[in-house]
């Protein structure tokens, strides 16, 4: 059964991991086509193809920093590769942020496609940055022949003045195609109608909550109703997810509400696709520490139930149907009560921490033995001690917990002692269980 398994990494059907992120989704051909970036050496974006949306083929790398320029009828800049363009030394990599060490040369984000009836042509749109800074905020455009070809770089402009950022495209059903992207340092989303060719803007068509910074939209289309998915600003950190719904792309949208939970379960959306009768949601899981280590998530969308969105570990899509399971993800992280910390660990001490969800030393497995658990510490392989570290699994019921209900979540006994881990400051200690310092903590799914 082709089952997807979210946050994992995707490996294609020539073995390689898939290297597709802010990507856009395109159906054609009895294929779903999926362009994305690639960061790697001068790649650029990337294009692979699926019938299922598991298994992936991978078919080129779209656009390079070699790639062939032409210039066309917008005032465009056509420098994908400046002359000065090399390898980055690691200061000049270190001062962009999180970016692996590559080449200099443009920054492209968040391709996105569409084939456009009137021409013939598959157009492409994305974000363009210049490689060194955030600073030049614009849009460019590529186009090609075929689907998974070479695409032709026809510059970066500032559509209509505008700076341009996150972005995504729309195509309505009368062919209608719409750029969608972050103005004013991401204070407003601007609709932008394409001209008959999709090579440039039209017109301006609206500007969606000014002054509410959302990025990463994601637009689609059902029973008359158009849709659009958002997140806030805050880089690679994932944040509440916002959608919207109007009944025009030029229309009154309504106010943003939220989607998902709190950090939209670690992603960041870029894509949406049908399946069936069900929108999916499809969004990026960054991984701040290592940009080639994101991953992609699937989620059904309950439209139902206002763009309800769940978390599920595993997706199966087959005779274009998607059902969600329970997978094997085992580790977790340790909530404390109350507060927005989680238990960590360095290789010896045990502490609290804020949640980030790249940071590796927030997981925790449980392992049973004796009646009792083991909580190991998944990054150092250590056990937790009743002493407050961690320390090589061994013969001792200072490393037995039980499990047993507090007042706000799991009390954690140890068996030696007999008391419970309670948390006081930033440290873990024992304490009577009646002690003012502990209510239990929470177990949190690694999703
Ligand atoms: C995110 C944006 C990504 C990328 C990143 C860079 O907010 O959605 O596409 O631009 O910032 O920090």
């Amino acid at each position: 059964m082709p089952t997807y398994k979210n946050g994992r990494a995707v490996i294609d059907t020539d073995g390689n991991i898939m290297h597709c992120h802010g990507a856009g989704l395109l159906e054609y051909g009895g294929f779903y086509y999926l362009f994305g970036e690639d960061r790697r050496d001068r790649r650029r974006v990337s294009c692979y193809r699926s019938k299922d949306l598991v298994n992936w083929e991978f078919r080129n790398i779209c656009l390079t920093l070699d790639s062939e320029t032409k210039r066309h009828y917008v005032r465009t800049d056509l420098r994908l590769a400046p002359k000065n363009s090399g390898p980055m030394t690691p200061e000049e990599a270190a001062a962009i942020s999180l970016q692996p060490i590559g080449h200099r040369g443009a920054n492209i984000e968040r391709p996105k496609v569409l084939y456009c009836e009137a021409t013939g042509k598959f157009v492409m749109w994305m974000h363009f940055e210049n490689g060194r800074d955030y600073n030049a905020a614009r849009c460019a455009v590529a186009v090609c022949d075929t689907v998974d070809g070479d695409y032709v770089y026809m510059g970066s402009f500032n559509p209509v003045g505008n700076m341009s950022r996150d972005c995504t495209l729309f195509k309505d059903d009368d062919g209608t195609a719409y750029f969608i992207s972050s103005a004013r340092d991401n204070a407003d989303m601007i609709v932008y109608r394409l001209s008959e060719d999709y090579l440039t803007v039209a017109e301006q068509v609206k500007t969606l909550w000014p002054g509410q910074f959302r990025e990463a939209p994601v637009v689609f289309k059902e029973k008359g109703k158009y849709y659009m998915l958002t997140s806030q600003c805050t880089g690679w950190a994932p944040n509440q997810g916002g959608w919207a719904v109007a009944g025009a792309m030029d229309g009154r949208w309504s106010s943003i509400k939220p989607f998902g939970n709190e950090t939209t379960f670690n992603t960041q959306p870029t894509a949406a696709v049908k399946v069936g009768g069900t929108w999916v949601y499809i969004g990026d899981r960054w991984d701040p520490s290592d940009y080639l280590n994101s991953t992609m998530v699937y989620l059904p969308i309950d439209l139902e139930n206002g763009c309800a969105v769940d978390w599920a570990d595993e997706v199966t899509i087959e005779d274009g149907r998607i059902s969600v399971s329970a997978g094997d993800i085992e580790d977790f992280r340790i909530m404390l009560p109350g507060c927005s910390e989680y238990l960590s660990g360095d290789g010896f001490n045990v502490f609290t921490r804020r949640l980030g969800y790249a940071d590796k030393n927030l997981l925790w497995l449980m392992e049973e033995k004796d009646g009792s658990v083991l909580l190991r510490h998944k990054e150092s392989g250590k056990y937790l001690s009743g002493d407050g570290i961690l320390t090589e699994l061994k013969d001792d019921d200072r490393l037995l917990w039980e499990l047993g209900d507090g007042a706000e979540g799991k009390l954690l006994i140890n068996r030696h002692s007999g008391k419970s881990m309670a948390v006081f400051g930033r440290r873990v200690i024992l304490a009577d269980s009646d002690d003012k310092h502990f209510g239990g903590f929470t177990f949190v799914k690694n999703y």
